[in-house]
């Protein structure tokens, strides 16, 4: 059955494969863009990564602003929207409280105000780390009663943009229940490239894993041999976002996206070393020490990461029972995390060598 959605973030990574797997099965979207100059880059991109472009269509508009600065013409626009897939953030490291707050928090409020405003279902993405109650609470939050969570603390611990999102669930769960307004949350993992094309986009923290490695900046593996770095092909997490948001089971329920069959860090560097053609590294670095290390100035900005990214580096396992049922009532599978990881530091070294203006000679 072909539904209208509205998407935010879909100029993204996980923005542009969510409007490919929504018009590719026949969905009409409406795209919130700060820059609708920008819709015929967007259809281009749709088109080679196999969705339907003509089936996409801007509205202009901002989290930062009041109303997401919707003019009342576009509102209508997409009043009829059966879902609201909210997928857009500010993805950066080293924002202040003020800033990630605006976008990722008020943002999401503005967000789920519409959704709820026109009886749309809100499909909101989440992170893993907010399926780590252990986590919640070494960094202050008390998972049951979040409204007692001191905010600003949290963000000195942790960091602007993972302190935003977590305020953003929270808030949002709080909002949307106050509103008797369907809302579901999918948890990515940290996302790597599509399995079958490699593509990701420049930035994502897995690309910048692969360039740090193939550019020598990575010799040390973080963590012990029993750190790992969750992974989800972007592929299966669209899927999945997809099929929960049109699941009336699935109201006011959350979802981890997670393939539980990545390797530790120290196997997930090799993986990627090998195809990159570089050495692995061998030697572990201790988080707690790296951290520290991290902070002097000018060491995180020379090695292209932050003391922020390790926080995502764990030791805990998760329990998949629930996402194992979704996929067998979706038919979903993860796919080769082995072969995602090569095809992804494939398409990574073809933009490298592009970049530095030689022929990417690797398929
Ligand atoms: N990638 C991951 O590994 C990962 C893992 C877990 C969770 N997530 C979550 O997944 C979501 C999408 O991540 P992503 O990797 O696709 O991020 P991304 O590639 O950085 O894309 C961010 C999107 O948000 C939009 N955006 C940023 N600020 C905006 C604003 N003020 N108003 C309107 N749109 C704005 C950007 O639009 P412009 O084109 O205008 O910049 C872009 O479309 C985020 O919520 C992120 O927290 C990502």
């Amino acid at each position: 059955m072909n539904r209208e959605c509205f998407v935010t973030g879909g100029s993204g990574f996980i923005g542009q494969h969510l409007l490919t797997r929504l018009t590719s099965t026949g969905h009409k979207a409406w795209v919130l863009m700060r820059d609708v100059s920008n819709l015929e880059k967007l259809r281009e991109q749709l088109r080679q990564l196999g969705g339907e472009p003509d089936l996409i269509h801007a509205v202009q508009g901002d989290l930062n602003q009041q109303k997401l600065g919707l003019s009342k013409a576009d509102r209508q626009r997409i009043a009829s929207a059966r879902v609201v897939f909210h997928v857009a953030a500010q993805f950066a490291w080293g924002l202040s409280l003020e800033q990630a707050r605006a976008v990722n928090v008020k943002g999401a409020l503005q967000v789920a105000q519409l959704a709820a405003s026109q009886r749309s279902r809100l499909l909101m993405v989440g992170g893993y780390m907010l399926q780590n109650i252990a986590h919640l609470g070494s960094i202050g939050i008390d998972h049951q009663c979040p409204e007692t969570t001191d905010w600003p603390a949290v963000y000195k611990r942790v960091g602007g943009y993972e302190a935003s999102k977590l305020e953003a669930h929270f808030a949002v769960i709080r909002y949307m229940q106050a509103q008797r307004a369907a809302y579901t949350i999918v948890h990515p993992a940290t996302v790597c490239g599509h399995s079958k094309s490699g593509h990701i986009l420049a930035g994502q923290p897995v690309a910048e894993l692969i360039r740090n490695l193939a550019t020598g900046k990575l010799t040390a593996i973080p963590g012990s041999a029993r750190h790992w770095l969750p992974l989800v092909s972007v592929d299966y997490l669209v899927a999945l976002m997809v099929a929960t948001a049109f699941d009336t089971a699935m109201a006011n329920q959350q979802v981890l996206a997670l393939d539980e069959h990545t390797p530790n860090l120290q196997g997930l560097l090799a993986y990627m070393a090998s195809t990159v053609e570089v050495q692995a590294p061998r030697h572990h670095l201790p988080l707690g020490l790296l951290r520290w290390l991290l902070k002097i100035p000018g060491v995180a900005t020379h090695f292209g990461t932050s003391s922020e990214s390790l926080s995502f580096i764990r030791t805990e396992r998760f329990d998949m029972a629930q996402s194992k049922a979704l996929e067998s009532r979706y038919q979903l599978k993860h796919p080769d995390m082995r072969v995602t990881l090569e095809k992804t530091a494939r398409f990574v070294r073809r933009a490298l060598l592009t970049e530095a203006g030689l022929p990417p000679q690797m398929t």
